[in-house]
């Protein structure tokens, strides 16, 4: 008898079931129409590729609940209800394709806007504290501003549920809205939503309590968390806040933490930011591992999905002896099959570099592998100099 690898095993998300642990972690796409962020015809195309791949659960690229917390252009937008059409097409393309499921994440950048795309924005944050990466200083939030927010992610939520999402994930990760709510490096509110960690949760809690309302409970909502900020200076969150953080995810009845770290300003401490550079071997890879075996510890029964350096076979497998699900960004952009790959052995190991052209480098064309890009052009070229 031969015995099925962990990562090709069924998981559960709430009551959920995930045919295997691979998960794709959300990625922002360019590729949604300007302004509102409509579903285009090219987002339909990379969400079938990832479906025929043949991911357990597929998370699509933070889409923003309002205006004023979109992050860069050709984000996906979910702040009407007119976008609900185009969002329910997603999913179809996943459903009609495959039995993956498709979450879709939802965020609000707060002051993490890229510098050229904040210009005459309405960048809000908790506190008015100037990013030390981007030099862009927010306005800070009023409590008004707070309660339209909390609204926006909330209706949402809904409208996740509506276009028949299996799920939705809430961005508290990479120094966004969220994230910089729990984090006393961006929050120093003196109100009901700063100072204790109860008080910086607050925000949190109440979506979540909205969006169940709003929905049932039975529609899984998951968060992708910062365990720390990995930023320079004092104070910023670290694991001590992320472990309270989760067990006060798992009294509002959260399904699953996607455990992450890292922020804008820590590019400012080297590679320390989510999307970590020179992966060459095993030692580097599912650099999270640490802080997602404290969650877990702490958690317990709670699905825990690692995300952050995943690059071969070996050590997905490995890492599910600690945590449920593993997740990964960069590899599926250039191979969508990689699972695939994985599950028929033909290959072992991700082609991906981790090098962040994708990140740095799309140049308002899209999602895609300039890596491979530059070297199939340059392979072209060879080839038309040598045929002269
Ligand atoms: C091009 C690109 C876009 C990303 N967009 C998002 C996003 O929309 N939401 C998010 O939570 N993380 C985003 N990330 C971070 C990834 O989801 C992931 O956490 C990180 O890259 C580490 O995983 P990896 O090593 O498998 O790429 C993005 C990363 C890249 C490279």
């Amino acid at each position: 008898m031969s015995l099925k690898l962990r990562m090709f095993q069924s998981g559960k998300i709430g009551k959920l079931t995930i045919k295997n642990r691979f998960v794709r972690s959300a990625t922002y796409e360019g590729l949604a129409k300007e302004p509102n962020g409509e579903v285009t015809d090219k987002l339909l195309k990379l969400y079938q590729k990832l479906a025929e791949g043949e991911i357990g659960l597929i998370t699509t690229g933070f889409s923003f609940v309002q205006e004023n917390g979109k992050a860069f252009y050709n984000q996906i937008g979910i702040h009407k209800d007119e976008l609900l059409p185009g969002l329910r097409k997603l999913v179809k393309v996943v459903k009609d394709r495959s039995d993956s499921r498709i979450f879709i994440q939802i965020a609000h950048a707060g002051r993490q806007v890229f510098p050229d795309f904040a210009k005459s924005r309405d960048i809000v944050a908790p506190s008015s504290l100037t990013d030390k990466l981007t030099n862009i200083t927010p306005r800070e939030m009023t409590r008004d501003d707070i309660t339209t927010c909390i609204r926006n992610f909330i209706a949402a939520g809904r409208r996740a549920y509506e276009a028949e999402f299996d799920g939705v994930q809430l961005h508290l990760a990479h120094g966004y809205l969220l994230s910089e709510f729990i984090s006393p490096h961006y929050n120093q509110r003196t109100d009901e939503y700063g100072g204790s960690i109860e008080n910086r949760f607050r925000i949190i809690q109440e979506i979540i309590r909205g969006i169940y309302d709003e929905t049932d409970k039975q529609f899984p909502v998951t968060v992708k968390l910062n365990a720390a900020d990995f930023v320079k200076d004092e104070p910023q969150l670290t694991i001590t806040d992320s472990k309270i953080i989760a067990r006060m995810l798992i009294k509002e009845g959260i399904a699953a933490i996607e455990v992450s770290g890292g922020t804008y300003e820590s590019t400012l401490l080297g590679n320390y930011t989510p999307s970590r550079t020179k992966i060459k071997s095993k030692e580097n890879e599912a650099y999270f591992l640490p802080e997602a075996k404290v969650i877990k510890r702490e958690v317990k029964n709670l699905p825990i999905i690692l995300v952050g350096g995943i690059r071969s076979k070996a050590v997905a497998e490995e890492v599910l002896e600690f945590v449920d699900f593993v997740a990964l960004s960069r590899p599926f952009i250039q191979e969508p099959d990689l699972v695939k790959k994985w599950q028929q052995s033909i290959s072992t190991r991700a082609e991906c570099i981790s090098c962040n052209r994708c990140l740095f480098e799309q140049g308002g064309k899209g999602l895609r592998c300039i890596y491979m890009e530059k070297i199939q052009k340059r392979k072209k070229r060879k080839q038309q100099i040598n045929a002269k």
